[in-house]
């Protein structure tokens, strides 16, 4: 079918003559209605005419078409479109297409030529455009084309003024995209090359005549049509060739490290890398733009970032968050009642499949070891943030379009029931000032009965909403932690459906974010995004095939730092990292190889802890009872310790070479405290040494400095803090 506009209203700014002329009669005889501007100025700006234009309005009226003439200058913006309201009622497409040239060198452009060249490109397109934006509004269709040129896009000699006004069109014509196109209002520009009178001092005789303007109206055209969904490109048009142009980053380099100045011998250092755009990234929104960069904030402080899976979405405009109001705030209870069927649809959602013998379990309630997934545990929790609680927090006046889900943790003290009702509690745990936005912690209790069996932590990322002076970090909350230096010990790659978001929501997870391709737009997403918490899903399964044999029991503990949107149909790449109970977790999107979830790690119960019998069986562990010692210890001296030692401790113990339990002593934070397991934030010191050993340094048998020269106690991270190992087990020699 060929494109029509019957039935459409163009306005064609600067149509007297070369491409202005062209698109005009080109709509006209595809039936549109013309309003054919033009001043009918000299190429410089000056002067007036009414031949001009008119001349294009008899043209097309002899060969049948619509069009009336509009001799004013776009600075007058209200008056051309008024001039197509009158005329034909309606204003659907505008070409902002007139200009002039006041070319001179740099240092000789006069206040005049730099002026004139703003009033007629940059200014006088606003104008008409605004003086359209509202009609096209109201009608919910718009076309816009801005005329932009290679002079500004790559810069020209003695274009100046003319360069900045061009390039000055692109950045109105990127906006006019963001918010029009919730209006069907689309705005494109196009750097156009063709003979005309503009070009004839610069490009030979030959060269003007054979660059028609006829070989660039057909882009304008299609780029107005209903039919195409274009908006906010940018395009080089001439001779009959089109490409198209974006925006393309290096991969960059953070050149400044955790509480370090940040220096420009840095920047020197890095320069090669800063600028080569070898793996270069296109990110193509504001939005894409800055999750970059808060990303690297978080990476360089070790914190929490941010990911486009808005969890929340509400109305609020005010802005303005005050923590010692908010900190400590609970949240309205919520219950979640479920049956097998909640459970089931869930394991759907995060890509189980029957096509896998071993996912039977979860998929159907007549197997006999029918469970819940352990992921599900955010299921319950996750109503304390979609019904909206946090708006009603006072002290977070916060604008709830600009959430972001940054990470999530997740420990589930018991097996997750597949049926019941269970109740929620949230707390804002803290509030933190990341600078370029705030984190909110949500602390969410879940409880059956009067059992807690889960806990929840949300990492909320406000962006825009920090500078209020408070704290960039708290001890309360549960840090990502970089995987191990070396190759993943095991990959698994599994691939999401199409409708995979759409399955996944059912869940309870309604923002139309991951469902709504208009309403993705308005988050600057090409189409409607995967949930961070469905990858999360799909990663914490990928673990527990792999190093727990499926079994839910042997879950204890899951992080994740949510770091770029996945698209429902592409593949997820989880790379693990064993290290003793600990699985260190990535996960990348395949296809492109960006990585989607980053310092996440899934805490699993050793298969010992899981069957006591075998621990009795084995005889335990010595070290447990010394442990139990210590824990003691730190609770009658804990501040005095901290005072002394001010560090954390973890503790790795093997016996016949594997490692069979964990201990963190905490002499750093609070008033101390020994954990079992690992700590969830980065031990300053990591002793590996195996339950033999341990007995023999604690009992003074052994010294310490010496089972580390004879490779019995191996230590990671700050190995001078062993020297104060004493301090902690001088005691025990008495045992
Ligand atoms: P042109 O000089 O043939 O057409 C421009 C028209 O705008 C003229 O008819 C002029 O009277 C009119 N005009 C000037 N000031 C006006 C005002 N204040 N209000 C209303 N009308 C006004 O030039 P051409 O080549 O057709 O250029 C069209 C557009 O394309 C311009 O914006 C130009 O900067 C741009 N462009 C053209 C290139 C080319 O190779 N021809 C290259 C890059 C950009």
């Amino acid at each position: 079918m060929s494109l029509s506009f019957e039935g459409r209203v163009v306005l064609v700014t600067g149509a007297g003559g070369g491409l202005g002329k062209e698109y005009a009669l080109a709509f006209a005889e595809r039936g549109a209605s013309v309003v054919v501007n033009d001043l009918g100025a000299d190429t410089k700006g000056g002067g007036k005419s009414s031949a001009a234009a008119d001349k294009v309005v008899e043209e097309i009226r002899a060969k049948g078409g619509k069009a009336v003439a509009n001799y004013d200058s776009v600075e007058d913006g209200e008056k051309l479109i008024q001039t197509a309201l009158d005329a034909f009622g309606r204003i659907d497409i505008l070409v902002n297409n007139a200009g002039i040239l006041r070319d001179r060198s740099f240092a000789r452009t006069s206040d005049l030529d730099w002026d004139l060249i703003h009033r007629v490109h940059l200014r006088g397109s606003f104008l008409v455009t605004r003086a359209a934006w509202n009609h096209m509004k109201n009608q919910k269709f718009g076309r816009i084309i801005m005329t932009t040129s290679a002079a500004g896009i790559y810069g020209n000699f003695g274009q100046a003024n003319y360069s900045a006004a061009k390039l000055g069109l692109v950045g109105l014509a990127n906006t006019l995209a963001v918010e029009g196109r919730k209006y069907n209002i689309f705005c494109n520009t196009i750097a156009p090359v063709a003979g005309s009178r503009l070009t004839e001092t610069v490009m030979p005789p030959d060269l003007v005549e054979s660059l028609k303007p006829e070989y660039v109206a057909p882009m304008v055209l299609w780029l107005c049509h209903e039919q195409c969904q274009e908006n906010g490109g940018l395009f080089e048009v001439g001779a009959g060739w089109i490409g198209k142009l974006r925006w393309e980053r290096s991969q960059g380099r953070i050149v400044r490290e955790k509480n370090q100045p940040m220096s420009p011998e840095a920047v020197r250092e890095q320069w090669d890398k800063i600028c080569d755009f070898t793996d270069a990234t296109k990110p193509s929104s504001v939005q894409e733009s800055l999750q970059s960069v808060v990303s690297v904030l978080s990476r360089v402080e070790e914190e929490v970032s941010a990911s486009p899976t808005a969890a929340v979405t509400a109305a609020s405009s005010a802005s303005g968050i005050n923590p010692a109001e908010a900190v400590g705030q609970k949240l309205p209870p919520t219950t979640f009642s479920f049956t097998h069927t909640q459970c089931i649809l869930y394991a759907l959602g995060v890509g189980m499949s029957t096509k896998d013998p071993d996912h039977l379990r979860f998929l159907y309630e007549g197997h006999s070891d029918f469970s819940c997934l352990p992921t599900f545990g955010v299921i319950p929790s996750q109503a304390a943030m979609m019904d909206g609680g946090l708006a009603s927090i006072p002290g977070l006046n916060i604008d709830f379009t600009q959430v972001l889900h940054g990470e999530q943790y997740l420990e589930l003290y018991n097996p997750l029931p597949t049926s019941g009702q269970l109740t929620s509690e949230a707390t804002i745990a803290d509030v933190l000032d990341k600078g370029s936005g705030a984190v909110i912690l949500l602390d969410v209790n879940t409880y059956n009965g009067d059992e807690l069996i889960s806990y929840n932590q949300f990492s909320v990322f406000v962006v825009g909403a920090g500078g209020f002076g408070g704290k960039r970090t708290s001890e309360k909350a549960k840090a990502p932690l970089p995987p191990p230096k070396r190759a993943p010990d095991a990959v698994v790659i599994d691939s999401t459906t199409r409708d995979q978001a759409a399955l996944y929501r059912l869940s309870g997870d309604w923002n139309p974010l991951h469902i709504d391709p208009s309403f993705a737009a308005m988050g600057g997403f090409k189409s409607p995004i995967l949930h961070g918490l469905c990858s999360f899903g799909f990663a914490a399964r990928h673990v527990l095939k792999q190093y727990a044999n499926n079994d839910p029991s042997r879950f204890k503990a899951i992080k994740v730092r949510f770091v770029k949107p996945v698209m429902p149909g592409q593949s997820l790449q989880t790379e693990m990292w064993k290290e003793g109970n600990r699985i260190h977790i990535q996960c990348k999107v395949k296809e492109t190889d960006a990585v989607v979830l980053s310092g996440a790690y899934v805490d699993l119960h050793g298969a010992s802890e899981a069957s006591p019998e075998s621990l009795t069986k084995g005889g335990g562990l010595q070290s447990e009872l010394v442990f139990a010692e210590i824990g003691r210890r730190i609770k009658d001296l804990g501040a005095e310790l901290v005072k002394k030692v001010n560090a954390v401790f973890g503790w790795e113990i093997t016996k016949d070479g594997k490692n069979v339990a964990q201990w963190t002593i905490d002499l750093k934070n609070g008033s101390g405290s020994l954990h079992e397991g690992p700590y969830s934030g980065k031990a300053d010191v990591t002793i590996t040494v195996s339950d033999e050993d341990f007995m023999e340094v604690a009992q003074g048998k052994l010294n310490p400095q010496k089972a580390f020269f004879a490779g019995k106690l191996k230590v990671r991270g700050n190995i001078m803090l062993s020297q104060k190992l004493e301090v902690i087990l001088k005691d025990y020699a008495k045992l």
